[in-house]
């Protein structure tokens, strides 16, 4: 099955083609992070704008690059939440359009069950394809690699969630985050230390160059599998301001501070999602760990879970773990085999969480 994918929920405008939930035939994607820069996160309407000039040459783009024409694909699978109201109705409203002029079926997703679904991709065209970084062609779907059930952490610019999946498309939510998300703290801290926008990526580059002897609190929240970030992203703004960070003094904050502030945040984060993932894993009895999310990319959190965990961590790469239409294309073929549809009602669902279903079932077949 042929699935196109279309994902506008944030900052990305991002379409892909995906063969039976799995082997990626292509994955094109415009990043809006230069136009919100400036602003030191995302800016809504800017953000929509974007994307409805994006649009469609994105699913032009990803549809020329798998060699395809509308017809050839089965089904087109869209973000219907949750993200900004704005950006997500600008992909629904194509992803509709396409489904009525070609009249293919039409299945909308839920964007946090997509970044788990990234766990499954594999790009035949990379030369070490997959999660695993086997060299086979084909490497195993996680099911196969450990079976259900399995724990997934999504951890993203909005969410930090920790779900079980106990088989395809049925998630269960175990923890959370109470303040900001992962990736929220990331971009935060680094507006603090004058480091731009995302500040994931910068965080890590320059953390590499930092001292750790000076650790940051971690919140763990005992009794609980909830995340919280906020008194930590307090921690980094009294450190910033003691060593003359933040506010940036004339000619720019001391680099040696910055990097090893960098390094002490990022170990914070890393540390506690890390553990937290893997005593969850015992304490649920799961067979693997999918992680996915923007936050996923990090390598400092990749080698921390890697090193605590007791299952196989199935960690896509990079690429794979910030948003991009793959992930969706994938989810959209296992709901689909599933038997489900969506309607032309589908309409988009802001606040929608890792557990809920993304669209009523269809009322009328498109
Ligand atoms: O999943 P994503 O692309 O979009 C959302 O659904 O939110 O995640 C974006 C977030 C941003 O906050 C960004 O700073 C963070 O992921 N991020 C990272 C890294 N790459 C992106 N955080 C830490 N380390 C990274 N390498
Ligand atoms: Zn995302």
């Amino acid at each position: 099955m042929i699935v196109l994918g279309i994902e506008s929920s944030c900052d990305d405008t991002a379409a892909a083609v995906v063969v039976d939930g799995r082997e990626i035939r292509s994955n094109v994607a415009s990043s809006q992070a230069e136009l919100h820069a400036r602003y030191g996160g995302i800016v809504p309407e800017l953000a929509s704008r974007s994307h409805v000039q994006q649009i469609v040459p994105i699913v032009r783009a990803a549809l020329s690059a798998a060699d395809l024409t509308l017809q050839d694909v089965d089904a087109i699978a869209v973000t219907s939440g949750p993200g900004l109201a704005g950006s997500l109705i600008v992909g629904l409203n194509m992803a509709k359009g396409l489904a009525v002029a070609s009249g293919k079926t039409l299945i909308g997703v839920n964007h946090l069950q997509g970044h788990a679904y990234a766990g499954w991709l594999y790009d035949p065209a990379s030369p070490n394809p997959g999660t695993q970084g086997q060299n086979d062609v084909v490497p195993a779907a996680p099911e196969e690699l450990c079976g259900f059930p399995l724990l997934c952490l999504v951890v993203s610019g909005g969410h930090t969630d920790l779900a079980l999946i106990k088989s395809h498309g049925e998630f269960e939510r175990i923890g959370r985050t109470r303040d900001d998300a992962a990736g929220e703290a990331f971009d935060k801290a680094a507006r603090l230390m004058g480091l731009g926008y995302p500040g994931g990526p910068v965080i890590q580059k320059i953390a590499a160059l930092g001292d750790a002897s000076a650790p940051l609190p971690r919140a763990w929240i005992p009794g609980t599998w909830d995340f919280s970030f906020s008194g930590l992203k307090t921690a980094v703004l009294h450190r910033a301001r003691t060593e003359g960070i933040y506010p940036a003094p004339e000619g720019g904050p001391d680099q040696d501070a910055v990097a090893a502030l960098a390094r002490s945040f990022q170990e914070a984060v890393a540390d506690v999602i890390a553990t937290k993932t893997a005593r969850a894993a015992v304490e649920f009895g799961v067979k693997g760990i999918v992680i996915g999310g923007g936050v996923a990319a990090n390598s400092a959190l990749r080698e921390a879970l890697n090193a605590k965990s007791s299952v196989p961590v199935m960690s896509p790469p990079p690429v794979l773990c910030t948003d991009n239409g793959a992930m969706i294309a994938a989810a959209g073929y296992h709901y689909l085999k599933r038997g489900e549809r969506s309607g032309l009602d589908l309409d988009v669902m802001p606040g929608l969480t890792i557990e809920e279903a993304p669209s009523a079932p269809a009322a009328m077949p498109v």
